[in-house]
């Protein structure tokens, strides 16, 4: 990258390689917190939004190319940040039922960056004229939106039967 950034190309560029990242982080991560669900639906749910993201990584590669550019991944400490939230929660070793309750929200955290990222990208992208990055980018961004509302719907579910128990004991 050239010492002094003055263009909006080579800051696009930038982001896009940020979240690249990210997604190839998450797709690391998906399968551990998949194992670490008891909860079925949120266990599927991780499973399934893993194959969203080897699809969400292939647009982005896509995407580089598009731009004439070869996929370059740049380190995302944001990403790696709620990852190492999570790796230290779980080092506690929570009962399964407070360790779904987490999950839900360290992945509505993930979703939340995702979705600001992605929305960035998308403007971006439609402001440049790139009309095949912006499809690409929009596809992810609907699949995240998507993601981020089945989980809080889980963790609803979830929240309300802890609290019907928690009122019967
Ligand atoms: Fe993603
Ligand atoms: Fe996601």
């Amino acid at each position: 990258m050239p010492s002094k950034m003055t263009e909006p190309r080579q800051l696009f560029l930038h982001e896009l390689g940020d979240i690249l990242y990210a997604e190839r982080v998450l797709a690391k991560a998906l399968p551990k917190m998949a194992k670490e669900a008891s909860d079925a639906e949120l266990r599927t749910g991780f499973e399934d939004h893993l194959q969203e993201t080897r699809g969400q990584i292939q647009n982005l590669e896509e995407a580089f190319r598009a731009l004439g550019e070869k996929p370059t991944p740049e380190r995302c400490p944001g990403i790696e940040g709620i990852k190492a939230e999570h790796d230290e929660f779980m080092r506690q070793k929570p009962s399964p039922e407070i360790c779904d309750l987490f999950l839900t929200g360290a992945a509505a955290r993930a979703e939340h960056y995702e979705i600001a990222a992605y929305t960035g990208l998308v403007t971006m992208a439609q402001a440049m004229g790139e009309k095949t990055v912006a499809r690409l980018l929009k596809e992810n961004l609907g699949q995240e939106k998507e993601a981020l509302k089945k989980v809080e719907t889980i963790g609803k579910r979830m929240m309300r039967s802890s609290a019907t128990a928690a009122m019967a004991a």
